[in-house]
């Protein structure tokens, strides 16, 4: 038996979950993590509240490319609003640049975004990480 979906519910009734998408961030390490974003938060604030080991030194004001992530998926990286020239310059600058490369901190939850997957570069510019604990092999 097929279970009725909750999104057949009464639209009045809206249920908070779904106010929130499912977002994957993917480490240096290849390890994932599951998240759940609200709609209007940026994910480089997701990735700090889920304590997820992306920087963000400038706090969002596009004034470094520490918050670099990599849209694992081409047809989600098209469902972002344009990069402003202000990002394009930061993204410049960031190592290991990729096609679908964006800052995290610019990238806001949406709800078409529902399932997004981002990669965490292996290093970004900034050579001391404050707190980074090398794990054990
Ligand atoms: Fe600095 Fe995103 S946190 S540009």
């Amino acid at each position: 038996m097929v279970p009725i979906a909750a999104a057949e519910l009464d639209s009045d009734n809206i249920d908070v979950e779904s106010e929130k998408i499912s977002v994957t961030f993917v480490d240096k390490n290849g390890e994932e993590m599951n998240i759940k974003v609200p709609v209007g938060m940026s994910m480089l604030e997701a990735a700090h509240e889920n304590d997820i080991d992306l920087e963000g030194a400038c706090e969002g004001s596009l004034a470094c490319s520490t918050c670099h992530v990599i849209v694992m998926d081409m047809s989600q990286y098209n469902k972002l609003e344009d990069p402003t020239d202000e990002e394009n310059d930061m993204l410049d600058l960031a190592f290991g640049l990729t096609e679908t490369s964006r800052l995290g901190c610019q990238i806001i939850a949406k709800p078409e975004l529902d399932g997004l997957r981002l990669a965490i570069p292996a290093a970004t510019r900034n050579f001391a990480v404050d707190g980074y604990k090398p794990k054990p092999h």
